[in-house]
């Protein structure tokens, strides 16, 4: 029940603009956190089966406002694609054959293109390069979107490099990459990638020869390629794949190593030795660890091995975009990777960004996590310097491009507040009473990206907005200055 006194003061507290904010952070203007280089997808399963298509490629990989399966979707603006070198093949050789995991999907099993051990050269018949169309087909689109951050990836190496023959892993979880076959992994990864852009034109800017190789989990009986490598047969194949891509005159360089876990990123990093190390371009993670692990640890490694650092991976089975949200921020202020990539943005069980079955061929609606993201994706851009926003629900960015423009994302797990911005530390800001756009999704269910134009200005040297519990906003600050 309320009572006449409160509704009075309920009515003055929506109508008059409030001078003061339940919480204050202040954006530090001083601070870089590096020169942001984007956001993406790798293809892999979903463009296995859904890679054809138009609408989805200009869903994920530009800015514009598309209908899929009847629903208006913001473009996610995507510049970063990943490509997976499958490492299956159904064609025998001799009496030898692929060996299939009994719970392997058939939507994850990716043809690869070394069909067998004959020959090295990609014109004989030991290559088939017309598998996998559906995945090229989404590279392409990709890249005629604008899509300029390629990367080449392998999930494990062809059936036959493997000592079981099973590309989704030994028995037990240990090492399956034959000791002789070394080498071949890194012919295989450098021949794609020197095919594909005589081929189909797509130039890699990097390769990663592995995914999350310390993992034990990789059992013949698995749902998905995966081989375990232990670290000094990676420091091996990273070493020979350097010296394939430079002999075939390739700019091509490697990445290294997607490990699932910060902390398992960080003890390779140590311990892969320092030919490898420079023969390593940039340091990739991926975000298995969620709220644990040791994030600072591997960002200070990666900055004195003097290597930027990838979020090469993230996933998580949370349809509502809490967890993608929960750690990209906890990746943002203390990983400080200068990309992030999303695995895979059609899947089903809340996986996808866009719920579907890669096996049925159904796709379905897109989930609120499509939105989070969005709101942090569609307006931290490359090429922005990232702030500290000053607390760890807070991150910013800076687009020193024209009138200067700062971006802030800020989720509010609390109770409902008012977030007051404080941007007393940049040396220009806009006049008083300017507005300041914002973009709401409600993490959860409800507002999907609404935008506000006209309710938000600046006040002083700050401004401020109301955030219901659970809720992002995104805020575009222009005529500002560092
Ligand atoms: C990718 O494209 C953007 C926008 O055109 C451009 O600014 C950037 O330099 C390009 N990056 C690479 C690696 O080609």
């Amino acid at each position: 029940m309320v009572h006449s006194p409160l509704l009075g003061l309920a009515w003055v507290l929506a109508a008059t603009p409030l001078a003061r904010a339940d919480i204050t952070t202040a954006i530090n203007a001083k601070s870089n956190w590096g020169t942001w280089e984007g956001w993406g997808t790798s293809l892999a399963w979903w463009a296995k089966q859904f890679g054809h298509r138009d609408d989805l490629a200009d869903a994920f990989f530009t800015l514009k406002s598309t209908t899929v399966n009847s629903q208006t979707l913001p473009g996610l603006g995507f510049n970063i694609v990943r490509y997976n070198a499958g490492a299956s093949s159904w064609k025998a050789i001799g009496s030898e054959r692929m060996v299939e995991s009994k719970n392997i999907k058939r939507s994850r099993q990716i043809e690869g293109f070394w069909l067998d051990w004959n020959s090295a050269d990609a014109s004989s018949s030991s290559w088939d390069w017309s598998v996998d169309a559906n995945q090229r087909a989404a590279l392409q689109k990709a890249v005629a979107r604008g899509a300029n951050r390629t990367e080449l990836f392998s999930n494990s190496p062809m059936w036959w490099m493997c000592k079981n023959h099973n590309p989704s892993g030994a028995s037990d979880g240990s090492e399956n990459i034959q000791s002789w076959n070394l080498e071949q992994h890194a012919v295989y990864m450098a021949t794609v990638a020197q095919e594909f852009q005589t081929r189909f034109g797509i130039r890699f800017e990097t390769v990663d020869p592995f995914n999350e190789p310390s993992a034990n989990w990789w059992k013949a009986d698995g749902t998905q390629e995966g081989c375990h490598i232990d670290v000094a047969t990676q420091s091996t194949i990273v070493n020979h794949l350097s010296a394939h891509l430079s002999r075939r005159g390739l700019a091509t360089v490697i990445s290294a190593s997607d490990e699932s876990l910060y902390d398992q990123a960080l003890a390779t990093l140590r311990a892969i030795g320092s030919t490898a190390l420079s023969n390593i371009a940039r340091i990739h993670v991926h975000g298995y660890q969620y709220g644990s692990g040791n994030r600072a640890g591997l960002r200070d490694a990666a900055r004195s091995a003097g290597k930027p650092l990838w979020q090469s991976e993230y996933g998580d089975g949370v349809g509502s975009g809490e967890n993608l949200a929960r750690y990209l921020l906890q990746d943002m202020r203390q990983l400080r990777p200068t990309a992030w990539v999303y695995w895979q943005v059609l899947d089903g069980g809340g996986w996808g960004l866009i719920d579907a079955d890669n096996d049925a061929n159904r796709l379905g609606v897109a989930t609120q996590k499509y939105f989070v993201l969005a709101q942090f994706a569609r307006h931290i851009r490359p090429g922005m310097r990232i702030l500290d926003g000053g607390r760890d629900n807070v991150v910013a960015a800076y687009d020193a491009s024209g009138a200067g423009k700062l971006v802030i994302v800020a989720v509010n797990w609390d109770a409902p507040q008012y977030i007051n911005f404080d941007l007393s530390g940049f040396s220009q800001r806009p006049a008083e009473g300017v507005r300041v756009p914002r973009w709401r999704t409600h993490i959860g269910s409800g507002d999907r990206y609404a935008q506000f134009t006209s309710d938000t200005s600046i006040s002083g040297s700050r401004f401020w907005s109301y955030f219901e519990k659970n809720t992002v906003q995104t805020f575009e600050v222009t005529g500002v200055k560092l």
